[in-house]
């Protein structure tokens, strides 16, 4: 990918470490004045299904496989909790401490985060540390998204697409507001020659979620993709591990989801698994690979699943070029 301006960063090989929805159980007991509200859907939900599929053995392996590989940044994508209650955020926290330190980890909330009108504003204050943007980079919004984070080379940019929406919808909304700063932010990091990472919850691509999860709100999000570039966007929400490609400034960008962090044996999704992005320096480009790690069978071992260069399907060899955006 051509790049334009001056590069003041320099890296050899950047390792992000993807992980998202992880969930974190199990709920703390929950009084009937909380449950007078959406909740009530959304906690009997959770006893029927997440409480019996996510459990910390799982997330637990994840995380230790994490750390073994010794990341230089880890990038959660959101759904931390369930119902966002406040002993909740206290775990979430908890469990945002003990991945590393602040400066090396970013968080974005996902609709589970924002359950309630109240819940996200609460949530942004308690995961400051971890969205905190660095000086210099306009603060953004009341809860600040986007924020910037420049690491090593790398700019790591939180967008928030959560919000509460009615029950038994876990709809989120990326904002003509946002649209503009985020606009502003990558064009910035382009020309300050930096990696440009767009973390949000939701799925930016059409199709990628149900109806009644959908991002309202892709369209102006693939604009500003299109008009302004970015080098790679990660999420969460469908707790899938997928690949799409959306129209970038130079070429196409990569949008690339995850299993959920925490799910165990359960149902119809995959079993707990976490992304490695390796960024590499290329000339005046970069050149990104994506290793999928996850559990493997009823063992609790963690191992690799696939591992790729992410090429566009436009920039690949004509006999690979019928390759559509594909699922892991
Ligand atoms: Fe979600």
């Amino acid at each position: 990918m051509a790049r334009g301006g001056s590069i003041r960063y320099s890296f050899v090989m950047f390792r992000l470490a993807h992980l998202s929805d992880v969930h974190l159980g199990p709920l703390p007991d929950v009084t009937y004045r909380q449950l007078a509200s959406k909740r009530i859907t959304g906690y009997i939900n959770w006893k029927r299904n997440r409480s019996k599929t996510f459990h910390d053995g799982a997330l637990g392996a994840i995380v230790d496989d994490i750390k073994a590989a010794k990341p230089d940044h880890i990038a959660v994508t959101g759904d931390l909790m369930n119902l966002a209650l406040a002993d909740e955020i206290s775990l979430s926290v908890g469990w945002l401490e003990s991945l590393g330190p602040a400066h090396d980890v970013s968080v974005v909330p996902g609709n589970h985060d924002a359950y309630v009108p109240g819940a996200l504003r609460k949530a942004s204050i308690a995961w400051r540390p971890w969205t905190e943007g660095d000086a210099g980079w306009s603060k953004m919004n009341e809860n600040g998204y986007p924020y910037v984070r420049v690491r090593d080379g790398v700019a790591i940019i939180g967008v928030n697409s959560a919000r509460a929406s009615a029950p038994f919808l876990a709809t989120g909304s990326f904002t003509e507001e946002q649209a503009r700063r985020l606009a502003n932010i990558l064009d910035r990091a382009h020309k300050e020659g930096l990696y440009r990472v767009v973390m949000i919850h939701h799925p930016p691509v059409r199709g990628a979620a149900p109806a009644h999860k959908r991002l309202f709100g892709i369209s102006t999000f693939q604009k500003v993709i299109a008009g302004h570039g970015a080098e790679l966007v990660l999420h969460g929400h469908t707790h899938l591990p997928t690949l799409y490609w959306i129209k970038g400034r130079h070429g196409q960008t990569p949008v690339v989801g995850v299993a959920a962090g925490g799910e165990n044996h359960g149902q119809h999704k995959p079993l707990a698994q976490w992304n490695l992005i390796e960024i590499e320096k290329n000339g005046d480009g970069f050149r990104t690979f994506l290793t999928r790690r996850g559990l493997v069978g009823h063992t609790g071992h963690v191992a690799q699943l696939s591992h790729e260069e992410l090429v566009a399907p436009s920039a690949r060899p004509l006999a690979d070029a019928h390759h559509a955006p594909v699922s892991a």
